[in-house]
């Protein structure tokens, strides 16, 4: 049976029928894939059986690894493989984090809206996330259509965003929870990197949101206005018209699109295991698109 995809959602998001993911899969698939993607802006495959090592080579089809805050953050994280990223609330050998640890606090940066690595040039293209062990209650992992959303905006917003750049950081969302980086975190922090509010999403030619947790600022606006703005943006793009919310079962692997998608966790009680491994690749295209440059800030 050839892969098809069944739509999840009236704007986004396909889950993928006939597909196993322990067989590899040649350049033509990956394409099928690369196709959906910038169609669906998520993929989800469920229930399939794989590991660590299959997730990974499952995810070099698709570019070159990104590890995300592992670039700013020194951290522990010995319990996976280095190009993974634990989102789980878990120890080295397994057992659940005291809720109140920096680990688990820290954690917590994900349930806010964003697009991974958007702090970061290159920034993340797809973004693999696979759940291991579930909680009883809660622990969705939300989707914002952020072309469907772009569509959407009044007037008046599509006016203000227009041609304007935010700056993203890699401290800025923790820190909006209270979250205060130590001073060796800050000296190791990337640059900021500044991204425009519109993007031409290079698949498909829609026009994206690019916003989210890590934008700290709009260039050239006052503090409290350009972040009025980021705010007044994501909350039209995260209204629930726009949003897939999935719920996951052991084995479900959900790829998407940091290009074209907002994701947030939702609440669970951090006392039972949620074991949510994360694999990514960088958007090298990304390098190239323009920066806004110093003078615009002036003006
Ligand atoms: C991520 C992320 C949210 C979640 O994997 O990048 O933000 O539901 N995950 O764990
Ligand atoms: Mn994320």
């Amino acid at each position: 049976m050839p892969i098809s995809f069944k739509p999840l959602h009236q704007h986004f998001a396909a889950e993928v029928r006939d597909f196993d993911m322990r067989q590899p899969i040649d350049a033509a698939v990956a394409c099928v894939f690369e196709t959906a993607i910038d169609r669906y802006g998520i993929l989800v495959f469920p229930a399939q059986q794989v590991d660590d090592a299959r997730q990974l080579a499952f995810t070099a089809n698709f570019g070159p690894p990104d590890i995300g805050r592992k670039n700013a953050v020194k951290s522990a994280e010995i319990r996976l493989p280095e190009e993974m990223i634990d989102l789980s609330n878990l120890d080295e050998n397994g057992y659940v984090i005291d809720p109140d640890h920096r680990r688990v606090l820290s954690l917590l940066g994900t349930r806010l809206w964003h697009s991974d690595s958007s702090y970061q040039r290159p920034a993340a293209k797809y973004s693999m996330l696979r759940a291991v062990t579930v909680p009883r209650w809660g622990g969705e992992t939300e989707f914002a259509d952020c072309r469907a959303a772009y569509d959407a905006l009044p007037d008046m917003l599509r006016v203000e965003a227009a041609e304007r750049f935010a700056e993203h950081w890699v401290h800025h969302s923790r820190s909006t929870l209270g979250w205060e980086p130590t001073e060796e975190e800050i000296r190791g922090a990337m640059p900021p990197v500044r991204w425009p509010l519109v993007r031409v999403h290079p698949g498909s030619g829609r026009k994206v949101l690019y916003i989210g947790a890590h934008a700290r600022r709009v260039i050239g606006m006052a503090l409290p206005a350009g972040r009025i703005l980021l705010r007044d943006l994501l909350e039209h793009a995260t209204q629930p018209e726009f949003v897939y919310r999935h719920a996951w079962r052991p084995g479900d692997l959900v790829l998407w699109d940091n290009r074209s998608v907002m994701h947030r966790g939702c609440r669970y009680d951090l006392r039972q295991i949620r074991d949510m491994r994360r694999t990514t690749v960088l958007d090298l295209a990304s390098i190239s698109e323009p920066d806004c440059g110093e003078e615009r800030e002036a003006a």
